[in-house]
């Protein structure tokens, strides 16, 4: 019989939820632990309006690599969408528009254009739809996964086969606390901001309203990073890319200018009731890092670590993806395939 691994997911946002649960439901004799100081409503992933939609340059290890997180992803969720039972998954269907007043490369992404069923120039009457000097378009039908609904879905599904959560801090750069296991799958997005190692993650901040809005059915974007994304419960108003920007808190400044942007694309919002605003440091890596590393530990233990993190905007996007990839360097670690160790700390 398959000797029992012990593994440690630490982080429980949308990239660790969906790790720890692809891991168990592949490796049933697994035991399979998810660490994570904060949980589904305090994370990162729930401030995320969560369309799929990944930027031009998101970047994983090579081209091939990051076409297939990306195909992936997209057909891991859309199968949850198809599902009739999985309404709680919160998964939907979204259609609309980007529009532009001086930028035609908006109007191309190739990694969607490849994937989504409905990927095509706006003509001349919908460039009308929204007030504003448009000139350039794109219609696409997506999915926008709610973590808000998903991570608690998640959740339940992984503890109904036998996966484990623990709250719990772990020090950053320490891993005395999780040297007992096999592997430690790091998926802490950008917690470990301040003594964290690795210079190549750098936050890019954004801050969004939540409101209410029920008669916004499709998703739109206009210049300067607007976006109005319409979710099960709210709709996500944004935005901002602040690069290399720590500030957590809500900006007085930022908020008056993704209002005034956002209500002039759509004139109905000034209606809408604001439930919530948030901030949130987006955990941005070129590449992404889905890799095997092996640290020794203060005790001098070599501990089996996959990095995973560094999604930057579109960890909701991708997390099923790369998950799969991590789980596949999970097994190459854990069937033996021998390793040198490549870093110390
Ligand atoms: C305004 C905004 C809008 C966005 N919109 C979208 C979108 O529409 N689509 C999209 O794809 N993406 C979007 N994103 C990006 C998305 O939110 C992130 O890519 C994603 O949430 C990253 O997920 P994660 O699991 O890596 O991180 P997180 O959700 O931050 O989870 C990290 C986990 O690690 C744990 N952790 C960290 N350090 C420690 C420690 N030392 N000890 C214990 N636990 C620890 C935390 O407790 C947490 O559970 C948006 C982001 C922002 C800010
Ligand atoms: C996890 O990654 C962070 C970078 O985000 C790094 O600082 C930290 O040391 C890593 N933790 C482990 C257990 O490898």
């Amino acid at each position: 019989m398959e000797q029992q691994k012990r593994i440690c997911v630490l982080g429980a946002g949308i990239v660790g939820m969906t790790t720890a649960f692809m891991l168990k439901e592949k490796h049933a004799e697994w035991d399979v632990t998810i660490i994570a100081d904060k949980f589904e409503q305090d994370t990162l992933s729930d401030v995320a309006a969560g369309i799929f939609r990944p930027s031009t340059s998101f970047k994983g290890p090579s081209p091939e690599i990051t076409k297939q997180w990306l195909v992936d992803a997209y057909h891991h969720y859309k199968k949850i969408q198809n599902s009739i039972k999985t309404v709680e998954a919160g998964v939907q269907e979204v259609s609309g528009y980007v529009f532009s007043s001086k930028f035609p490369e908006v109007t191309k992404n190739q990694f969607l254009e490849d994937l989504l069923p409905v990927y095509r120039p706006a003509n001349a009457l919908e460039l009308q739809i929204c007030p504003g000097n448009w000139k350039y378009g794109a219609f696409f039908t997506t999915l926008v996964i709610e973590s808000r609904y998903h991570l608690p879905w998640l959740r339940k599904k992984f503890e109904m086969i036998g996966g484990k959560i623990v709250k719990r801090t772990i020090p950053i750069n320490s891993f005395n606390d999780v040297d007992d296991y096999d592997l430690v799958i790091n998926c802490t997005g950008f917690g470990a901001k301040k003594l964290c190692l690795d210079h190549d993650l750098v936050p890019i901040r954004g801050q969004v309203f939540k409101v209410k809005a029920p008669w916004v059915k499709m998703f739109f974007y206009g210049d300067y990073d607007t976006y109005i994304i319409p979710g099960i419960d709210f709709v996500t108003l944004g935005g901002c890319r602040q690069f290399d920007s720590f500030k957590e808190e809500v900006d007085k400044y930022d908020s008056a200018s993704i209002w005034e942007r956002c209500t002039e694309l759509l004139p109905n919002l000034k209606n809408a009731e604001v439930t919530r605003e948030v901030a949130g440091l987006r955990p941005h890596r070129i590449p992404v890092r889905v890799e095997k590393d092996i640290v020794t530990t203060s005790s001098g233990k070599h501990l089996n670590i996959v990095h995973h993190y560094g999604h930057g905007g579109y960890g909701v996007t991708t997390a099923p993806g790369t998950a799969k990839y991590a789980v596949q360097l999970a097994e190459e670690v854990l069937s033996g395939t021998k390793s040198k160790p490549l870093s110390k700390l």
